[in-house]
């Protein structure tokens, strides 16, 4: 699939058929999460998969009630290592988030390729999943996202959703 299609057509997915996605498809999305950059190459990333049906069921209670997190046969919990480093000094606190953010994004758009949904879950109860996940003290969660085959197979459209690009591109300086 053309890369620019890939981009303009990827959609968040909240509605999930309960097939099972072969393990080479989803070695390959992960694997483009693996390979995304990060400050330093720290790669401070983990993510975690979860596929227990009662598992997911009480995820959904830890992302506010949010359905459909468990009606993809796989959920993924983002997870990345606080390192409060960075040479740019204030970043520090957001590079982990930032090089996580990067990796989920490349595994969004490598899903959409594959013809797989997926959904950024940025509404969830950090501590609650740590405590259930058993997630250790210096690692938070950044995002999570069903992953799995959309119910409807039309949902991968082109969005006009969007701001327009002389509203978000300025030269020079900001104005
Ligand atoms: C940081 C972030 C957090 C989000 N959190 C949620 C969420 O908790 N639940 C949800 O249904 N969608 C969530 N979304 C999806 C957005 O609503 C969606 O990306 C946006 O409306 C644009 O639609 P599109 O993804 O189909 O292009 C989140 C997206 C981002 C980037």
């Amino acid at each position: 699939m053309d890369f620019y299609e890939v981009i303009r057509t990827r959609r968040s997915v909240r509605e999930y058929k309960k097939d099972q996605i072969p393990e080479e498809v989803l070695k390959k999305v992960l694997d483009s999460a693996r390979i995304a950059p990060s400050g330093s190459n720290r790669q401070p990333w983990k993510f975690i998969l979860i596929k227990d049906t009662e598992r997911k069921k009480k995820m959904v209670e830890l992302c506010e009630g949010q359905e459909f997190v468990a009606q993809a046969p796989v959920l993924i919990v983002a997870c990345g290592k606080n390192i409060h480093y960075n040479r740019g000094k204030w970043m520090g606190d957001y590079s982990m988030i930032v090089d996580v953010a990067i990796a989920v994004d490349h595994l969004t758009l490598s899903a959409r390729a594959e013809g797989l949904g997926t959904c950024w879950i940025g509404s969830f109860d950090n501590e609650g999943i740590k405590k259930f996940l058993n997630i250790p003290e210096d690692v938070n969660v950044v995002a999570l996202t069903p992953l799995g085959y959309p119910k409807d197979p039309n949902v991968f459209k082109e969005t006009k959703n969007r701001k327009k690009l002389e509203e978000i591109i300025c030269y020079e300086t900001w104005k």
